[in-house]
């Protein structure tokens, strides 16, 4: 989860994330070097006599300067596809969720396994526990098996929501009438959390997303 001060990303907790992450970095780096770059150039032209009065045009920077950028944004761009596919790719899931979004709280269904459903609501600060975590916390977490593909759908009741865990790299949204899918491989166990992010209405930011992720025998034992 994210703590004080954290304004990065959060630390990835599978494998897509962490993907997400580095080509984060390598487009802040180029994103880095672009500005450097132009702003040495715009600053010293403050310290250009101009001396040259039949300079009219120059065929080799105007080639270089058309060339360069466009080279540099395939190397944006090819990165880029490469994990927009990597994401949409479904690789044989052990488990399904599905969860709906509701004003203003989450329900799930784990079709799999004989029918479980479920609400989860965000616990009120006034009923949080000492060591709750106050407006993410829910009363019915989603228990997922650590270390498997799960496959997760994504609909919506009433208005267009968004399921959003950012420590797995997950956003996909709710939408009425559509039924939208995705993927992910949580590579540790613990407690992630997430939000809604569609703007949905007046409780839009109390409708938190727990994940709880625990081994595969603790996980068979919870559904059975
Ligand atoms: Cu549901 Cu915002």
């Amino acid at each position: 989860m994210s703590t004080w001060a954290n304004l990065g990303l959060q630390d990835s907790a599978s494998p897509l994330m962490e993907q997400l992450i580095f080509f984060h970095d390598h487009a802040l780096l180029i994103l880095v070097m672009i500005t450097v770059l132009v702003g040495y150039l715009m600053f010293m032209l403050f310290f250009n006599s101009y001396i040259n009065r039949f300079l009219l045009h120059g065929q080799l920077i105007e080639m270089i300067w058309t060339i360069l950028p466009a080279i540099i944004l395939l190397f944006i761009a090819l990165p880029s596809l490469r994990l927009l596919y990597l994401l949409d790719e479904i690789n044989e899931p052990s488990v399904t969720l599905k969860s709906i979004g509701h004003q203003w709280y989450w329900s799930y269904e784990y079709s799999d396994f004989n029918n479980i459903e479920f609400d989860s609501y965000m616990i009120p600060t006034n009923e949080l526990a000492t060591d709750g975590f106050r407006l993410l916390d829910v009363d019915n977490r989603v228990v997922l098996p650590m270390n498997s593909q799960i496959r997760i759908l994504v609909t919506a009741a009433d208005v267009i929501h968004s399921w959003t865990i950012p420590a797995l790299g997950v956003k996909v949204d709710g939408t009425p009438g559509r039924l939208n899918q995705t993927n992910f491989f949580i590579n540790r166990p613990g407690l992630f959390f997430g939000q809604c992010s569609e703007i949905c209405g007046a409780n839009h930011s109390f409708m938190p997303i727990v994940i709880e992720s625990v081994p595969v025998n603790y996980f068979i034992k919870w559904i059975s």
